[in-house]
């Protein structure tokens, strides 16, 4: 370890055991990442094929995060769980996952899995037996509600004025019951009554069967969901874009008993030390997100993601960030994940006429340096684009149901197989890609990328290497640089003994950097720069201006 490394381990409350707080997570939409039994679906063989890339020798991550791997009709790309409990035959066997988790802890690679614990399926068993009638066990697992009386053609009327995320009304009438049922998302996604003692105790239950196979962590789908208003009263009104953002969303999310629930379920992972979890905040704030984060559990916050590609944006967002969650609250870093668009696309886009390999760099730099656990979306290491897929070749039904202003598009395009190398296929599936690759999987691909020093994959694995053994950049405090201004993002990381400047120039025409001339101010050393065509000086004094193109980062660490 390093001199600054023990200095902290002395100065600070981080363990062994908070993995979590300086590793990088990496997120696998299992569908896309590597099919080996060539049926074009990826699967979790595929993945043990895989790791070498993800590990040690390749970039080195911490964890991988699976999206969901459970059974599914596949109604929204399997968040519509029908069996919490078992590995999707699709994905492979239960020793398939077994392997998996060894074959990944061999690595020194941790497994997070994602649960859906807010909705099931309608296919789940438990929905099956509840829509069937009032009585039985599992009558009482969902979110049921007598209909408001009857509108004037003498149809049942909805018990609230909720809406579903995905358009429409959040409540669809069952007549075998005479009641609606609740889903924020679709009529296929019903809502689990987590008020229920029963159902609580069922879904910790299915948490301790993973956690008993090994699972180091589990990512919690819209978390903040789970409870309602008991009385389910109407949400308050306001103007707004979509039905959505028409309501003020005080009684369908939020509530104030919640943060007691994550405790009790925290509970059961700190039985064994390292365990992490991380919520997804659906539809927060950062201040909501900060709220909801406690010791290792972590909260996913969306300023960063939903940051123009420009430096007062991107200030802005680590400014609320720092505000937000404050010294003593682990905040994450996300760029992009499976509901969003790709970083290089969506950034690019944002910018004006940016050039998307500069920015997909710079990104990289930004998401490996902010103060946060990284949460890298598979792909995004080779510079993945958004692909165009034809309405008729989407495989994400909700995205039918998106009106103009609707918050999410089309998730296919986002989710298409990793390119691994040239060829048919592209090294993803030997059969027919249950998605299309993207047009560029020829040159974009791992096996060509890796041979090049300037790929953006190479990028990625001198930023993840050099973070590894960075500590004030895994777990060091965050100041932005008071000089920070114009196109320039210029922040500090810190731990006792370390300190390391980040510069970002988010400009598309080159900006200057004075590095501060005081007297006595230490010379800097290079550590990385995405621009790898004319070398820097690898000891650069205190006092020298630096010039920096257009999408251009550099990392620096004092010379005390
Ligand atoms: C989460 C998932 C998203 C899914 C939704 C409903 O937001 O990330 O993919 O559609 O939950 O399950």
């Amino acid at each position: 370890m390093t001199e600054s490394g023990r200095a902290l381990e002395r100065t600070a409350t981080f363990g062994p055991d908070d993995w979590w707080r300086r590793g990088v997570v990496y997120q696998i939409y299992p569908r896309s990442f590597s099919d080996a039994d060539g049926d074009g679906i990826g699967d979790l063989p595929g993945i043990i094929d895989r790791l070498d890339h993800l590990g040690p020798t390749g970039l080195g991550v911490d964890a991988i995060w699976l999206s969901p791997i459970y059974p599914s009709p596949g109604k929204d790309g399997g968040y519509d769980v029908s069996d919490h409990t078992r590995v999707d035959p699709r994905f492979g066997s239960e020793a398939d996952f077994d392997r998996l988790v060894d074959e990944a802890h061999r690595r020194g690679i941790r497994v997070i899995l994602d649960l859906v614990m807010n909705h099931t399926s309608d296919e789940h068993p438990w929905f099956v037996a509840s829509r069937t009638g009032r009585t039985g066990r599992h009558a009482g697992d969902y979110l049921w509600a007598d209909p408001a009386g009857q509108d004037a053609d003498g149809r049942p009327r909805a018990p609230n004025n909720w809406v579903s995320w995905f358009g429409g009304p959040a409540w669809t009438y069952e007549p075998r019951r005479g009641q609606f049922y609740h889903h924020t998302f679709l009529a296929e996604q019903p809502e689990i009554d987590w008020r229920v003692p029963a159902v609580e105790a069922a879904q910790f239950e299915m948490v301790r069967g993973w956690l008993d196979r090994g699972v180091d962590g589990l990512r919690l789908d819209t978390f903040n969901v789970f409870l309602k208003h008991p009385d389910l009263p109407s949400n308050p009104t306001r103007a707004g874009r979509t039905p959505w953002d028409r309501q003020v969303h005080l009684y369908d999310r939020d509530q104030p008993d919640f943060p007691a629930l994550i405790e009790r379920f925290r509970a059961i992972l700190d039985a064994e030390p390292g365990r992490m979890s991380v919520g997804e905040l659906f539809d927060g704030t950062v201040e909501t997100a900060a709220g909801l984060t406690s010791g290792s559990h972590l909260v996913f916050d969306w300023t960063l993601i939903e940051a123009a590609w420009n430096a007062s944006a991107v200030r802005s967002a680590i400014e609320a960030r720092e505000e937000a969650f404050g010294e003593g609250r682990w905040p994450t870093a996300v760029l992009s994940n499976h509901d969003r668009r790709r970083q290089a696309s969506r950034l690019a886009d944002s910018a004006g006429a940016a050039d998307a390999e500069a920015v997909a760099r710079a990104a990289a730099t930004l998401l490996l340096t902010v103060r946060g656990t990284p949460f890298l979306y598979y792909g995004e290491e080779l510079g993945m684009r958004d692909v165009d897929i034809a309405p008729e070749e989407s495989v994400d039904p909700p995205a039918f149901r998106f009106t103009s202003g609707s918050h999410w598009w089309d998730r296919s395009r986002c989710r298409t197989p990793m390119p691994w190398s040239p060829g048919p296929g592209s090294g993803f599936t030997g059969g027919r890609p249950w998605l299309r690759l993207g047009p560029d999987a020829g040159e974009r691909n791992v096996e060509v990328q890796l041979t090049d020093p300037r790929s953006i994959l190479s990028t990625y694995r001198r930023l993840l290497a050099l973070r590894a053994t960075t500590p004030a950049l895994q777990i060091g405090s965050l100041r932005l640089h008071p000089d920070s201004v114009g196109d320039l993002v210029a922040y500090t990381r810190e731990v006792p003994g370390q300190r390391i400047l980040v510069l970002l120039n988010l400009g598309r025409v080159n900006s200057r950097w004075q590095l501060s001339g005081i007297p006595g101010e230490p010379a800097w050393r290079l550590l990385f720069d995405t621009d790898t065509t004319a070398p820097r000086d690898a000891v650069i004094a205190g006092g020298a201006t630096l010039i920096l193109g257009p999408d251009e980062a550099i990392i620096l660490e004092a010379i005390p």
